[in-house]
C-alpha cells in the first residue's frame, strides 16, 4: 500500500500550478482516503518565533486545537524531542490532548527542513495500535517531500 502511495506523493509536490498548501492539502486527502486506518491527518507548524504548533492542512474532522505550545500533547512534546512519537493507545498517555472521542491512537512524525524541525505530521486513528515502522517510514518519506517545496 505504501510503495502504491509514494509516486503519488512524488506526483502531488511535482505538480507546478499549485501552491505549498494547496499539496499539502491534497496529501491529507489522499492519505486519509486510501488508509483505513488514517481517520484524521494533518500538519502543525512552527508558528513563526513562538515556542508553539500552528495547524495547517488537515483532513478529517475540524479540531479546536489550532494552536499547540510546545512540551504539550502528542504534538508538542515531538515539536521539542525531533524524534517520532508512536502511540499505540492515546487513553494510557498523560500528556495528551484529545481531539475527539472516537481516537484510539496517534502517530507524530517531524518534520525537518535544512536540519530543523519546522512542524509535523500527524496521523489520529480510531483503531487501535494500528502503526508500525512501516507507517514511520512512509511519514517520513511523505515528510521529506513536503520539505522539498517549503
Ligand atoms: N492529540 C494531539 C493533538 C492534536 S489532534 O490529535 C488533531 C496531541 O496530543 O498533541
Amino acid at each position: 500500500m505504501f510503495k502504491k502511495l509514494e509516486p503519488l506523493i512524488e506526483g502531488i509536490v511535482s505538480e507546478v500550478e499549485f501552491s505549498a498548501t494547496e499539496k499539502m492539502q491534497e496529501i491529507c486527502t489522499l492519505l486519509q482516503k486510501e488508509i483505513n486506518y488514517y481517520n484524521w491527518v494533518g500538519f502543525y507548524f512552527k508558528n513563526g518565533d513562538k515556542l508553539e504548533l500552528k495547524l495547517g492542512p488537515y483532513a478529517g474532522a475540524p479540531t479546536d486545537h489550532t494552536i499547540i505550545p510546545f512540551g504539550k500533547g502528542i504534538c508538542g512534546q515531538v515539536a521539542e524531542s525531533n524524534e517520532n512519537f508512536v502511540v499505540p493507545d492515546v487513553q494510557a498517555q498523560d500528556n495528551y490532548i484529545a481531539c475527539s472521542i472516537s481516537v484510539k491512537s496517534e502517530i507524530v512524525v517531524p518534520l525537518f527542513k535544512n536540519g530543523e524541525n519546522i512542524g509535523q505530521i500527524d496521523i489520529d486513528s480510531d483503531t487501535p495500535d494500528p502503526f508500525n515502522e512501516d507507517d514511520e517510514r512512509f511519514l517520513e518519506f511523505v515528510n521529506q517531500k513536503v520539505a522539498e517545496i517549503l
